[in-house]
């Protein structure tokens, strides 16, 4: 397949973001209490070294698959993940707390990833993605304070179409995999993302109950929106590719 589309999405969508941060009033002051404040405090240091990898090697690992329109997507959407981070940084700024140097879950992930080949590596990426959509959209709908609601609405509409970009080549990768291998891996990246889904919603607890969301609701949802995509990839490989969501507008 061609990611043509994808490139132009990439290239097309800083001018989405910007209009996005736009609408953000950086500027007003918190209005949340001590507690609730922690709770966000706790959560944007995390998602703020998650998100902050270089993806060196993830993009050596799709340079030897020798795809340069997929490599210069795959490029744009490592730009978008460093722009989370710094929004993170901001957010917390806005909140008055520090970055933090490392976290246990954050470095266990990404040695993980490290050892793994492209199509593994992009797996993970989806199941990240997909197990933390949900943390984005509570934080774009529900969070106590609108600059913390506009970095939700920043980020939850870029990751909407990583979520889709991983989709449309892991489909490509499992095309010549017959089917019973394929529900084997569905059942390996299962154990893996009721492992993340645990992490995050652990991890991020405080923050999903200040954005109204019990933990196991939490916990289910992100379950289930990992499953979607699983399912679209692994059952679906030669399917229609499903392109951004921006293709066309
Ligand atoms: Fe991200
Ligand atoms: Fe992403």
């Amino acid at each position: 397949m061609s990611f043509d589309d994808w490139l132009t999405h990439f290239r097309s969508n800083p001018a989405r973001q910007l209009m996005i941060e736009a609408g953000i009033d950086w500027d007003a002051p918190s209005p949340l209490d001590a507690r609730t404040r922690r709770a966000f405090v706790r959560s944007f240091q995390r998602f703020e070294l998650g998100e902050s990898g270089d993806g060196e090697r993830l993009l050596a690992k799709a340079s030897a698959a020798g795809d340069p329109t997929y490599l210069a997507a795959l490029e744009l959407l490592v730009v978008e993940e460093q722009k989370h981070s710094a929004l993170f940084r901001r957010g917390l700024d806005h909140l008055g707390a520090p970055t933090l140097s490392s976290h246990w879950s954050d470095a266990a992930f990404t040695t993980l990833r490290r050892a793994l080949g492209l199509r593994t590596e992009l797996a993970l990426f989806l199941i990240a993605e997909t197990v933390a959509m949900g943390y984005f959209v509570a934080l774009a709908e529900h969070a106590p304070d609108p600059v913390l609601r506009g970095i939700g609405r920043r980020i939850s509409t870029d990751e909407r179409d990583h979520i889709r970009f991983q989709i449309d080549r892991l489909r490509v990768g499992f095309r010549r995999m017959p089917g019973p291998a394929r529900v084997v891996v569905g059942l390996c990246w299962g154990v893996i993302a009721v492992g993340a889904a645990t992490v995050i919603t652990v991890d991020h607890r405080a923050a999903l109950r200040a954005c109204g969301l019990s933990p196991l609701d939490y916990w289910g949802r992100a379950l289930r929106q990992f499953r979607r995509a699983a399912q679209s990839v692994l059952t679906r490989p030669r399917a229609r590719p499903l392109g951004p969501t921006t293709k066309g507008s």
